[in-house]
């Protein structure tokens, strides 16, 4: 029997459109669940390194510490930050002593200044919150007031 050349295209079309299908399907079903595991699509660099939130450009650090600044830090601190952290080991949320050294002052700033947006949209933020189970809330901290528990932090970061 001779079959139509018409026949024997379509066979061969609709092979391939199955099996572009399937490869297809495959390729998006990675990318998704590369996607949730880091949660990168859509940062940029900068957003990468230094978080999600407010401050969006480099901040200046001097290498002296500002003892005003410092003192202000440690209040608002003391208030509104040490019933879930300590400076050594872990309590509702990680240790800060040594928080400057694992990350910058503008990714620090950006989890006071926005900590559900941080744990929704960043990669390390989704991994604090998978392991500490209890999302930071905002305690209505200024942009000021971050910078300066920044500064606290550096100090104690140095001193200790
Ligand atoms: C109700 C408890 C709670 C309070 C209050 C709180 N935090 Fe947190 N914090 C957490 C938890 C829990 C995490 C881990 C991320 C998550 O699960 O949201 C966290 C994460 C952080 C991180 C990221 C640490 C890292 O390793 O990157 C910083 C920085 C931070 N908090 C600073 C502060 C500061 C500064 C204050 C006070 C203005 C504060 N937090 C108040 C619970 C709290």
């Amino acid at each position: 029997m001779i079959y139509p050349k018409s026949l024997i295209i379509a066979v061969f079309v609709s092979f391939f459109i199955v099996f572009a299908q399937a490869c297809g399907g495959d390729d998006t079903a990675d990318r998704t669940s590369g996607q949730a595991e880091t949660a990168e699509a859509g940062l940029s660099e900068f957003e990468l390194e230094h978080g999600v939130g407010p401050i969006t450009e480099r901040i200046e650090l001097s290498d002296e510490f500002d003892p005003e600044l410092v003192e202000k830090g440690r209040n608002i601190y003391e208030m509104k930050c040490e019933m879930c952290h300590n400076m050594e080991g872990r309590m509702v949320g990680p240790a800060l002593g040594d928080v400057m050294e694992r990350r910058s002052a503008e990714f620090v700033m950006n989890f006071i200044l926005n900590p559900s947006g941080m744990v929704r949209e960043h990669p390390t933020g989704q991994e604090l919150l998978r392991e500490y189970m209890t999302a930071m809330p905002y305690q209505n901290v200024m942009e000021d007031e971050a910078r300066a528990i920044v500064e606290f932090l550096r100090e104690y970061n140095e001193l200790n």
